[in-house]
């Protein structure tokens, strides 16, 4: 079979990012926004998005880094927390500021202390949400330190998640950044409510990336990497055509000295190169043609949200990732950095 040199798709979106704020925001932004026509913006800052307000002032501060003449779309989410205010979301996802909503168990990761403490207490939110068809994104991982934190994730399917859809049988979940062979399973058993975003690092590395000749914090992030045979089950739903299986980037910049330190925090920068790390893994599985549904069809037939109307190109080319980003006193590390990619997505939008 001949390989193909160039491939359009549909322009796509990414339904997991976080952009955060200040130099780091005007330092990472249009990586995201030259490749990806909206994306679902994380609500993870200090102190969190939990109001209209709130959100309509960050989608404000997010749209000011772009370059002039970038069209770009930040679909905001606001951040649960156990006091959140049903009556807040709600109005706010009816006005179009609050596209969805975003479930951190508290501790679970970056920023989440201010999350839920147990999904209980957010009942009242669950209900308004299910009746008006906004979506609950989820980080899929129980808390307790005494479980093994490579089985968080699939004890919360068990312990929070499965008691979940069966309390709101009709509420659209998406279960983010899965990483797990449990978690693909349990979303293909589970309802056409029920869908999962897989990332670009995720289908690419396991978690012998976390100590390959020393510790590698650049490739630590939540929930971490697992072995090899969940990789795999990764890769074969994202490549299935399978609806229920989406992008979502879950790009997580931090600055270089904070990842490099005694107690590095959680997150991959992917975004300089997200869509093609993910058209590398899916000509590496041999489904280029499964791309565009992927990235571009099944995240807004399940938000319920228009399809884009303008196409991306990538052309096979070789080019080498820079190992620092750096802008605003900032150096950050991204994913792919110093390798050799192979794909290269052309810059969206006229500038
Ligand atoms: O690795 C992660 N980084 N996982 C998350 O859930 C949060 C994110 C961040 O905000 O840095
Ligand atoms: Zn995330």
């Amino acid at each position: 079979m001949p390989t193909a040199e160039s491939l359009t798709i549909r322009e796509p979106d990414d339904w997991h990012l976080h952009l955060r704020d200040d130099d780091m925001l005007a330092l990472t932004a249009d990586f995201s926004a030259r490749q990806f026509a909206r994306a679902i913006i994380m609500p993870n800052l200090v102190p969190p998005v939990t109001t209209i307000a709130g959100a309509e002032a960050y989608r404000e501060r997010i749209l000011r880094v772009l370059p002039a003449g970038r069209s770009f779309t930040p679909l905001m989410t606001a951040y649960l927390t156990d006091q959140i205010d049903a009556e807040e979301v709600g109005s706010g996802h009816e006005r179009g500021v609050f596209t969805a909503c975003k479930l951190y168990p508290a501790g679970a990761t970056t920023n989440s202390d201010a999350g839920v403490t147990d999904i209980r207490n957010i009942q009242p939110v669950l209900e308004r949400m299910q009746a008006i068809g906004m979506p609950l994104l989820v980080h899929g991982e129980v808390t307790s330190p005494d479980i093994d934190i490579f089985d968080r994730e699939a004890v919360f399917l068990e312990q929070v998640l499965a008691p979940t859809l069966r309390d709101f049988p009709e509420l659209k979940v998406v279960l983010e950044h899965i990483t797990t062979e449990d978690s693909v399973q349990f979303v293909q058993e589970a309802g056409t409510n029920l869908a999962a975003t897989i990332t670009p690092h995720h289908l690419r590395i396991d978690r012998n990336a976390l100590f390959e000749g020393g510790m590698r914090p650049h490739a630590y992030c939540l929930p971490v990497a697992k072995r090899r045979h969940h990789r795999t089950a990764l890769r074969r739903a994202a490549v299935s055509g399978s609806p229920k299986f989406f992008l979502g980037t879950d790009s997580a910049p931090h600055p270089r000295h904070e990842k490099e330190s005694a107690c590095g925090c959680a997150g991959i920068f992917c975004a300089p190169a997200a869509l093609e790390s993910y058209a590398l893994t899916f000509d590496e599985e041999g489904a280029l043609d499964k791309l565009e549904g992927f990235a571009s069809e099944f995240g807004p037939r399940f938000y319920g949200l228009p399809l884009n109307d303008g196409t991306v190109t990538l052309q096979r080319e070789s080019y080498e990732m820079p190992e620092t980003v750096t802008g605003g006193g900032l150096s950050v590390v991204p994913f792919h950095a110093g390798e050799t990619l192979t794909w290269r997505a052309a810059p969206r939008g006229e500038l």
